[in-house]
């Protein structure tokens, strides 16, 4: 797939890089420096990222998102997979939660493009060394939620090729209950050394896992 990147920080940095190693064709944007989105590979503006995109990562701050959107311009039919929680500014709390989501709000923002909330729950530490481990016999499960069956396969792809096992959570509105629970693992990953490691570690409930 071709994959464009809106955000190019500690998250849309590392997973472009992942799926650059997994075989996509990926254009980075959205950074401060030149020099850093250089030395990424492929890069532009949003507008070329987002330009014959089969998928659109969102990593910018919430504080960002309009802005990017903006600079990407028309994403109308495009799948955009978000990691982006909706944080305050001085990243302690969430400024979208109980009877919205960040990703529900996002969806409204842009109504003719296919959001789906992924990659939230997870620290960014961790994501080269699951891709590392892709190949053992049990991944560490990651949430995805969508309204769009369409645009969550495509999410679930990605989601795999990092080297986690998918796990539908299920329609958008489901992220009222993921960006609350991302905020969690996150404030985890920041207890102690082994934090990032611990908060990945998700396993899917009952059944036969
Ligand atoms: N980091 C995590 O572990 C994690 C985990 C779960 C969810 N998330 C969510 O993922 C999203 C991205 O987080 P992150 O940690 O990747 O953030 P980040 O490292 O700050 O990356 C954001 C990107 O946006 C760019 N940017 C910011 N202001 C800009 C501006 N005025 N003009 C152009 N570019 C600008 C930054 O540029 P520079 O590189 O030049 O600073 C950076 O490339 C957030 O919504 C966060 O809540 C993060």
């Amino acid at each position: 797939m071709r994959i464009g990147i809106l955000g190019s920080g500690l998250m849309g940095g590392k997973l472009g890089t992942i799926f650059a190693r997994a075989g996509h064709e990926v254009v980075f944007s959205y950074a401060r420096s030149e020099q850093k989105l250089k030395k990424l590979g492929r890069h532009g503006t949003p507008r070329d990222a987002v330009q014959d995109a089969d998928a659109v990562l969102l990593a910018v701050h919430w504080s960002r998102v309009d802005d990017v959107l903006k600079q990407a311009g028309d994403v109308s039919g495009k799948v955009i997979v978000s990691c982006s929680l909706p944080m305050n500014a001085d990243d302690t709390g969430l400024v979208v939660a109980h009877t919205s989501s960040g990703a529900e709000v996002l969806a409204k923002k842009i109504s003719k493009a296919r959001v789906v909330s992924a990659f939230n729950t997870v620290p960014s530490e961790v994501l080269f060394g699951v891709f590392a481990a892709r190949r053992k016999a049990r991944r560490p499960s990651l949430l995805y939620c969508g309204d769009d069956a369409s645009s969550k396969q495509v999410a679930a792809v990605l989601i795999h090729d990092v080297g986690f096992e998918p796990v539908d959570a299920g329609p958008l509105r489901i992220a009222r209950y993921t960006e609350p629970f991302a905020l969690l693992v996150a404030q985890l990953a920041y207890e102690g050394d082994e934090g990032p490691e611990l908060a990945y570690r998700f396993e899917r409930f009952g059944g036969k896992a």
